[in-house]
C-alpha cells in the first residue's frame, strides 16, 4: 500500500494482519487498512489523516529494491511504444538488472505472449525476479530469466521485438539480428551520446538493419497551486537515448539514401555533385 501524509509524502508498507504502522504522526494498525476500499482515508492513533492506495506500477518500480539502474517509466513506455508491442508478441531482453523494464514488457505482451529475459549477473537476477514476482503477485507463467550473455547464451529465434538495456549492445546486435523475425524492432536504450554513436554506426556497418533512429524524451511535471500553476522546477533532465531499427528480410540491401553532404563536407569551393546551392543553405540547421 501507499500512504500519503498529511503533507503529501509517499510511504509505501507492505499489509501484514496485526502489524501496526509506526510513524512520528502516531500509530496506523494494518488491520484498520486490510479489507477496506483503495483510496480510503484512515486516522492515525494522533488524529492525523492518511490515504491509501495500491502503487500504480511507476510508483512500484521506482521504490523497488534495486540491484542495477532501472529504465524509467517514461522510457519503458516509449519502448512498448517505439517496438509495437502488444497481446502475443514475443520478446527478448537484456540485461534485466532490477526488472523494472520486464514489468511493463510482461504486461504489454499479455498472457499471449512471452519475455525472455537475459542477466549476466545471478545476483541481479534474483532480485529482478523477486521484484516482478512481487507485481504480479507471483512469477508470470510468460516470463521466463535466464542466467547468462545474451551473446553467448541466447536460444530464442524468430522473435518479435529485442530489447537491450546494458553498457555495450552493439555485442549484442550479431544475436538480435539472428533471433529477430524480418521486420522485427530492435530497441537498445543507452545512457551517453558515445554509447548511442557506437551502437548506431555498428548497426550501419551490419546492413542488415533499417536506418537507425534515436530519441530521448523529457517529462517536466507542473505545480498546481491557485494562480501558480507552472512547471515544476526540479526535473529528471536526462535518463537515456533509445536507438530504434528494425531487422531486413535475409539478403535484402538497404536501398541508397540520396543525401546532400553535410556542410563544409568537401570544403567551400566544393561545386560538384551534390553541392550546397548557396553558403546560407546549411542542412544541418532546422528549417521551419
Ligand atoms: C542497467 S541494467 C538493466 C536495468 C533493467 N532494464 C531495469 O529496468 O531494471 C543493465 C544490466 O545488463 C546486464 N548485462 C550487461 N551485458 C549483458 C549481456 N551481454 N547479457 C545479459 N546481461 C547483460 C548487467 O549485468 C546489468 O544488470
Amino acid at each position: 500500500m501507499q500512504l500519503t501524509d498529511p503533507k503529501g509524502k509517499l510511504h509505501t508498507i507492505e499489509l501484514v494482519p496485526g502489524k501496526i504502522y509506526h510513524t512520528h504522526r502516531g500509530q496506523l494498525p494494518h488491520d484498520d487498512i486490510i479489507g477496506q476500499p483503495d483510496g480510503s482515508v484512515f486516522t492515525s492513533t494522533n488524529g492525523s489523516l492518511y490515504l491509501a492506495l495500491r502503487p500504480l506500477l511507476d510508483d512500484f518500480v521506482l521504490s523497488m529494491p534495486r540491484g542495477a539502474a532501472v529504465v524509467y517509466p517514461k522510457d519503458a513506455a516509449r519502448i512498448v511504444g517505439l517496438a509495437s508491442l502488444g497481446p502475443g508478441a514475443r520478446v527478448v531482453e537484456a540485461g534485466v538488472g532490477s526488472g523494472a523494464l520486464s514489468c511493463s514488457l510482461i504486461r504489454a505482451v499479455g498472457t499471449q505472449g512471452t519475455l525472455h529475459s537475459y542477466e549476466r549477473r545471478e545476483d541481479f537476477a534474483a532480485i529482478a525476479i523477486k521484484n516482478v514476482s512481487k507485481w504480479f503477485g507471483k512469477t508470470p507463467d510468460n516470463w521466463r530469466v535466464t542466467v547468462g550473455d545474451l551473446a553467448l547464451d541466447c536460444i530464442d529465434r524468430e522473435v518479435d521485438a529485442v530489447i537491450l538495456d546494458m553498457l555495450a549492445p552493439w555485442d549484442c546486435l550479431n544475436t538480435a539480428a539472428e533471433v529477430l523475425l524480418p521486420g522485427g524492432v530492435l530497441v537498445a536504450y543507452v545512457a551517453t551520446a558515445t554509447q548511442m554513436s557506437k551502437v548506431v554506426e555498428t548497426a550501419r556497418v551490419m546492413a542488415c538493419w533499417t536506418e537507425p533512429r534515436a530519441e530521448e524524451s523529457l517529462v517536466r511535471t507542473w505545480h498546481l497551486d491557485g494562480l501558480s500553476v507552472r512547471p515544476d522546477h526540479r526535473m529528471n533532465g536526462h535518463t537515456g537515448f533509445l536507438v530504434t531499427c528494425r531487422r531486413l528480410a535475409p539478403g535484402a540491401v538497404l536501398p541508397p539514401r540520396r543525401r546532400r553532404p553535410a556542410a563544409g563536407a568537401y570544403g567551400e569551393d566544393y561545386s560538384g555533385p551534390g553541392a550546397l546551392p548557396d553558403s546560407q543553405d546549411d542542412p544541418t540547421r532546422l528549417e521551419s
